[in-house]
């Protein structure tokens, strides 16, 4: 092949404007491969000189060699002027402010209900007893009728309960820890100590008192000699822990279906009686259908709200508080973030 001297200065020209006209160092690159790399016009050029008679050879060749050296002086002169845009561009567009502060990341916490539960657990676990649980989703069997509350029992519609589909499969959300007690006294023989702290449902609207998803602690105890005096001393050991040495506690008479004789308890807190939970000796009925000799054994039970006993304690008067877990709430029990 041969080119003009004509033809050179064109494709020179060329490479020129493309390099001048490329806007950015991707640009240049395929610039560089199609005006000065080996398929260029100038780069055949120059290859083909081996095949040009020996007297146009050094003429043509000097011609070439001229074109191409400009062309590759411009190409560096365009490379490092949009290299420099580029390093320039980097220190603006990467720029790290050093003076900003860092931003704090919050450590977890628990939340005052856990730590409410970690507290009565570690209380009861002292005193020898163990942590008994049991599901949420229980059976009606178990949540009712197993605690003497049959099915036309009024206690069934005191506790407004959610019912779970399919409605045959007799499956409620717990309205009370109660169930755990028969669960406990199914799988062990006396003597029983458990506590079983856990989320129990009733169909309530959430307000400042009331919350459909709340929480309760249950007591069992099951064993020779248990008396009522066993439970009063339980329970004013109990609430001096909760609520401070000086607390006074009282038993009201009541009624629940699986503890006789039932009762109220109370406990007496800045200036004024607060009702606490339910209690009572388990009702042989229950005792014997779980299948423990009430010659030998008798036994308490008390339950009572985990968010009522916070509520009082700390003087949080919303319960919406207790359930929207906003972190604020947490950090003022000390163990949410700081
Ligand atoms: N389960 C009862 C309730 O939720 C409380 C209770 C527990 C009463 C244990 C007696 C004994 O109302």
């Amino acid at each position: 092949m041969s080119l003009s001297v004509k033809d050179l200065q064109k494709a020179a020209d060329e490479a020129l404007s493309a390099i001048e006209g490329a806007p950015d160092l991707d640009a240049l690159k395929q610039v560089k491969i199609e005006f000065i790399g080996d398929k260029s016009a100038l780069a055949k050029a120059s290859q083909s000189l081996g095949t040009l008679p020996q007297d146009e050879r050094a003429e043509f060749g000097k011609v070439v060699g001229a074109q191409r050296s400009k062309v590759s002086s411009a190409f560096e002169a365009r490379l490092l002027v949009l290299e420099a845009e580029r390093d320039e561009r980097a220190l603006v567009e990467e720029r790290v402010d050093v003076t900003l502060p860092g931003r704090k990341i919050l450590k977890g916490g628990l939340h005052p209900l856990t730590i409410l539960t970690n507290e009565i657990s570690d209380l009861f676990i002292g005193l020898g007893y163990r942590v008994a649980e049991g599901p949420e989703l229980e059976s009606e069997w178990l949540n009712f009728d197993a605690l003497n509350i049959p099915a036309d029992h009024p206690a069934r519609t005191m506790q407004d309960t959610f019912f779970v589909e399919p409605l045959d499969a007799r499956l409620v959300m717990r309205t009370h820890t109660s169930p755990v007690q028969v669960r406990t006294m199914l799988e062990n023989q006396p003597p029983i100590y458990v506590i079983c702290p856990g989320r129990t449902y009733r169909a309530d609207e959430l307000d400042a008192t009331h919350t459909p998803v709340f929480s309760q602690v249950e007591g069992l105890v099951v064993d020779r000699g248990i008396t009522m005096a066993d439970l009063k001393g339980t329970l004013d050991h109990f609430a001096r822990a909760m609520f401070g040495p000086e607390v006074k506690t009282r038993l009201r008479p009541s009624f629940f279906p699986f503890t006789e004789p039932s009762a109220e308890v109370d406990f007496f807190f800045n200036g004024r009686w607060i009702e606490w939970g339910g209690c009572g000796m388990v009702n042989q009925k229950v005792l014997r259908s779980a299948g423990i000799d009430t010659d030998i054994y008798s036994g308490f039970a008390f339950g009572m709200g985990l968010e009522r006993t916070l509520m009082v304690r700390h003087g949080i008067t919303d319960m919406h508080d207790i359930v929207e877990g906003d972190l604020r709430f947490s950090q003022a029990f000390g163990l949410g973030a700081k």
